[in-house]
């Protein structure tokens, strides 16, 4: 697509972000973006624009030679896939915000570009409004990345954030980021760490040129966490947060997860609080860089997808650079953590699978081990999976220091 060329847009999805982007295109006439027309599934929901523009038959979008961008915002991850992987076929560039699908289909997506000559753009699956993709495509093309590392799930954020510092159990601070709009009616996705491991997953492939089942990708979401964790936490000047993190451990193995995590106030992410989101890059010859912002929301969602939308003006792809270095990383077991599990019955934790322990504690109500264990004995422990079992991750836990990586000369 060139800058000649109008934007004819088939929008999929008219909620919190399809609407908002409709009203953010009537606000940018410069871009010379129109949207032809609107598919949703509810016919009989009153809609903020014209009758004519909607639809419930994606063929007429999908068919129509005129629309040559979808811009897919949909709930349903099966069906943006059948939308996306269509419109793509028949080469249509395509925008997209659907994690879920995104990661789940990447193989597919990135053949389905090469094939068609044409490019899907999904900033927005990542963060929202923060250009995390954007800025490891383009900018950290060629710079070599020790980790990245973040807060990339606003609902968990929000609810850990209430809990550290007010004191709040789980289920009341759940309760009122679902009132406040910060949480799903079905928060199962954010909780469970899931909706994080889908977009590191997508992370991965930026970052290392990585396509990774995310279902391989170890998480560990909030649910478990006990309130003696926060006590603990407070005690030691930590913070809890579920980080997501993707770190080179060595020339060709990258540790990849998602789990609570103690953070401490020298940390970037120490004061990535409430429903933001927070990402650290880590590069080789730049050292640390942060980007903070809204991971989600109607309008700084949109201005994500309004980016992408205004790239394929001047027929931007991402190329996918970190799958092009000569370097075939993977994501790699074989990594040391140092890890707090807190437990009511102390017996529950295999003392054995670690290769040593720091602390041990035990009160009437809690008890607590601290320590190192290799990943693969993590994520294979039976006690991981128990209920009444809670695992937090100390921040920059040395993955790389058994694999310490060559100076610069
Ligand atoms: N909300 C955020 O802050 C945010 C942030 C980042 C990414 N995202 C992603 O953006 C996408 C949209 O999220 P949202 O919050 O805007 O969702 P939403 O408010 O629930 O709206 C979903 C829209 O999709 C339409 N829809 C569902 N299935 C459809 C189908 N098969 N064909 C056509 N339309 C269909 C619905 O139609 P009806 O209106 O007729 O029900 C509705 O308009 C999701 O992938 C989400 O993960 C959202």
């Amino acid at each position: 697509m060139t800058n000649d060329k109008k934007l004819i847009i088939g929008l999929f999805g008219f909620g919190v972000v399809g609407e908002g982007i409709y009203r953010v295109l009537k606000q940018t006439p410069t871009l010379q973006a129109e949207i032809k027309k609107i598919c949703i599934r509810h016919p009989e929901k009153k809609r903020n624009a014209p009758a004519e523009l909607f639809t419930t038959d994606a063929e007429l979008l999908l068919n129509d030679a005129d629309i040559n961008v979808i811009v897919e915002l949909i709930d349903d991850s099966d069906a943006a896939w059948e939308i996306v992987s269509a419109s793509l076929g028949s080469g249509k560039a395509v925008v997209s915000a659907n994690k879920k699908m995104i990661a789940a289909h990447l193989a597919e997506l990135l053949q389905l570009q090469l094939d068609n000559n044409t490019s899907l753009l999904y900033e927005a699956a990542v963060c929202g409004s923060i250009p995390v993709i954007r800025n490891l495509e383009e900018y950290y093309d060629n710079d070599m990345l020790n980790s990245v590392s973040g807060i990339i799930n606003g609902s968990t954020n929000y609810i850990l954030t209430r809990m550290n510092e007010d004191g709040m159990a789980y289920d009341e601070a759940l309760k009122l980021a679902q009132q406040l709009g910060f949480a799903e009616s079905d928060p199962t996705l954010d909780v469970l760490g899931t909706d994080a491991a889908n977009k590191l997953a997508i992370i991965l492939n930026h970052a290392y040129g990585i396509v990774s089942d995310p279902a391989d990708i170890m998480c560990k979401g909030i649910t478990q966490l006990h309130p003696a964790d926060s006590v603990y936490a407070r005690e030691k000047g930590y913070s809890i947060k579920l980080v997501a993190r993707a770190q080179r451990v060595n020339h060709t193995d990258v540790a990849a997860y998602v789990l609570p995590t103690f953070v401490g106030p020298r940390s970037q992410l120490f004061n990535v609080r409430f429903e933001f989101n927070g990402v650290i890059i880590g590069t080789r010859l730049a050292d640390e860089q942060f980007i903070y912002g809204k991971g989600a929301g109607r309008y700084p969602t949109s201005s994500a997808v309004l980016s992408d939308i205004a790239a394929l003006r001047y027929g931007y792809k991402y190329e996918y650079k970190k799958s092009h270095t000569g370097v075939d990383y993977q994501v790699s077991d074989n990594h040391v953590l140092r890890l707090y599990v807190s437990c009511r019955d102390i017996n529950d934790i295999v003392q054995d699978d670690f290769i040593s322990i720091d602390e041990t504690y035990s009160s009437q109500d809690r008890k607590y081990i601290t320590g190192s264990i290799s990943f693969d004995k993590l994520r294979n422990a039976a006690w991981l999976n128990n209920p009444d079992n809670s695992v937090i991750v100390f921040e920059n836990p040395g993955v790389a220091e058994d694999h310490q990586l060559e100076e610069l000369v």
